[in-house]
């Protein structure tokens, strides 16, 4: 117990929120090395979010033809529209074979070739010799490679001794005088017991936001728990203006069929059965990156080539395929196809349009999963304690865009390099704690206090609906001058609404009700931040496509975005064009 309120304080060496990719991968690097380490989550580990992950993990390991980590770098930057800062995204690249090999090594069941290597296939806008045609990159089990690795990575940690509370939300950050992070409130959600996770260093590893749209991929639990914490905590966050819509969620449903789909030989089609993205990307056609292809799906369908009654989709035809090819490897997509769409790929095609998928922003780090509050000249000044990894943080390697099957590498890669900064940080620090400070908790005793004190407010589930259809209709694939003011208005709006929501059943066994309103104070704050930062951008690049302004403007925007919650004030630093140990990847015009 703290003198000062009667929560109870847990002391660990580290302690990981989120028990995804990231976070358990992390958590072996920390475990391994003998610290005391804490994985809380709002799921059972293996339910978190990386099982949705389908199609493989990129790694340059040429198990079927030729590949390099060079290629692999300079598809991911062109990927970025630039944006993304190449010193990570090189380290990203070459760390791709280690941390894939290590995963087999932990169990992964990768699918074969038949000489026993681990297959690969090809995805959008990974190709061979600096984008001359696709190449077989990514690491797959069938269409299940991020439930497949979560399973290798828990057992590995269940070995390793990490402690996992389960059912739990993180609800904030403690910082002392000094701004250094001393861990996390967090609640249990069957019994709504507050308590406060002290560590000597935190990992926020809490993955995306999807649930800000109203049409996304993306898992229920999927609030920006991370973002919302660290935003109130005082940290930016970075480039949230990029959200990439997946070409191929189900029509009406959302849920995801893998772009693998079209690297084992799927073809988008129109309502005149046209192979469509031969106009829009004569080379790499339907495995052009994600931006080309769902604004030429976006195109097609405006310009009343989509298909059904209402024109509203597009065809994912398998037809052609060898039945076994799918039963084999996308048996998955084949369920999916079947129970939310209706249709057996081996027989018709699936009606899908672009879906809400990916946050490229988030939380700014370095390369080490360090949280980096501003730069000092060439110098990253850290936030002492804290660290973030997996999609919540913005290391940034997907800059505008991010290729498919770099989001597994991001996690394994970043999960393990800010698990052995902690290692070294946690090693050098004192074996005491530091001290709580005063009123450490009250940011969390406010917020619960409100919530239950609040008589006559706004509905939680009104609320989030409201939030949920400005994202949609005013922050999508196209955006538009006067939807996006028109957007940060109605969002500022839904944000007054958002302080004002009541719990109406306070007496809900499983504090459900009140957990909802808590994860909706970190939706609206990624909803605002996104929507604020769109705004801004006066370009497009990558997934920010604005009618405006149409062309890509390196002259004034080759710039990251930082948004302050305080204000909701927007600052911008540069981007790293200098790589580790090879020369920089100039500008260019992206074509594929
Ligand atoms: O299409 C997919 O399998 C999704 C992969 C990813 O987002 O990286």
């Amino acid at each position: 117990m703290n003198k000062n309120t009667n929560l109870t304080i847990r002391k660990f060496d580290a302690i990981i929120v989120g028990a995804g990719g990231a976070g358990l991968r992390a958590a072996i690097q920390l475990s391994e090395s003998g610290l005391k380490t804490a994985v809380i989550s709002k799921v059972f580990p293996t339910r978190s979010h990386t099982v949705a992950a389908q199609g493989g993990v990129a790694a340059s390991l040429g198990n079927s033809e030729e590949d390099s980590w060079q290629w692999h770098m300079y598809d991911t930057v062109k990927g970025s529209d630039w944006l993304g800062d190449q010193d990570a995204i090189e380290f990203m690249c070459r760390k791709a074979n280690e941390v894939v090999v290590e995963l087999e090594h932990y169990g992964m069941p990768f699918d074969r070739l038949d000489n026993g290597k681990i297959y690969q296939r090809p995805f959008g806008g990974h190709m061979s010799n600096f984008g001359e045609k696709p190449v077989r990159r990514a690491c797959a089990a069938a269409d299940r490679t991020g439930h497949a690795m979560l399973h290798a990575m828990y057992q590995r940690n269940v070995k390793a001794n990490t402690q996992f509370f389960v059912e739990w939300m993180a609800l904030d950050l403690v910082r002392d005088g000094e701004g250094q992070v001393l861990g996390v409130t967090a609640m249990e959600m069957e019994t709504g017991e507050v308590v406060m996770f002290q560590a000597k260093a935190t990992l926020f590893a809490t993955g995306g936001a999807g649930r800000i749209y109203y049409s996304s991929t993306n898992a229920f639990i999927n609030t920006g728990d991370g973002l919302g914490m660290a935003a109130r905590a005082g940290i930016p966050l970075e480039d949230m203006e990029f959200w990439q819509f997946h070409p191929t969620g189900v029509a009406g449903a959302g849920v995801l069929i893998t772009e693998g789909v079209r690297g084992e030989g799927g073809i988008l089609r129109n309502s005149a059965g046209e192979r469509f993205m031969e106009r829009y990307a004569p080379n790499a056609k339907d495995l052009a990156s994600r931006d080309v292809v769902s604004r030429a799906m976006a195109t097609e369908i405006k310009e009343g080539r989509g298909c059904g009654p209402n024109k509203d989709y597009l065809l994912l035809d398998l037809t052609h395929l060898d039945p076994k090819t799918i039963m084999q490897r996308l048996p998955g997509i084949r369920d999916i196809s079947i129970q939310f769409a209706g249709s057996d790929p081996i027989k018709e095609p699936i009606p899908v349009v672009p879906t809400a998928h990916y946050m490229m922003g988030g939380i700014p780090t370095n390369y080490h999963g360090q949280v980096v509050l501003s730069m000092d000249g060439r110098h990253d000044v850290v936030v002492p304690g804290f660290y973030a990894a997996g999609e919540c943080a913005c290391a940034s390697v997907h800059g505008a865009n991010r290729l498919g099957t770099n989001s597994l590498l991001d996690l394994l890669v970043f999960g393990k390099s800010a698990g052995e900064a902690m290692v070294e940080d946690i090693k050098a620090m004192p074996t005491a704690h530091r001290e709580l400070a005063q009123g450490a908790f009250d940011k969390t005793l406010a917020r619960l206090s409100r919530l239950e004190s609040q008589k006559s407010g706004a509905n939680v589930h009104e609320v989030g609906l409201a939030m949920r259809r400005v994202m949609q209709d005013h922050c999508g694939v196209f955006r538009f001058p006067d939807m996006l003011a028109q957007g940060v208005a109605r969002i500022i709006e839904v944000e007054q609404q958002v302080r004002v929501t009541e719990v109406k059943d306070k007496s809900q066994v499983f504090n459900t009700a009140r957990l909802e309103a808590l994860e909706l104070d970190n939706l609206i704050e990624v909803a605002k931040a996104t929507m604020v930062s769109a705004e801004a951008r006066r370009e497009s690049r990558g997934a920010q496509a604005r009618e405006d302004y149409p062309g890509r403007d390196d002259a004034n925007w080759l710039k990251h975005t930082l948004w302050y919650r305080d204000g909701s004030r927007l600052d911008y630093k540069p981007v790293q064009m200098k790589p580790l140990s090879v020369d920089s990847i100039e500008l260019k015009t992206r074509v594929y």
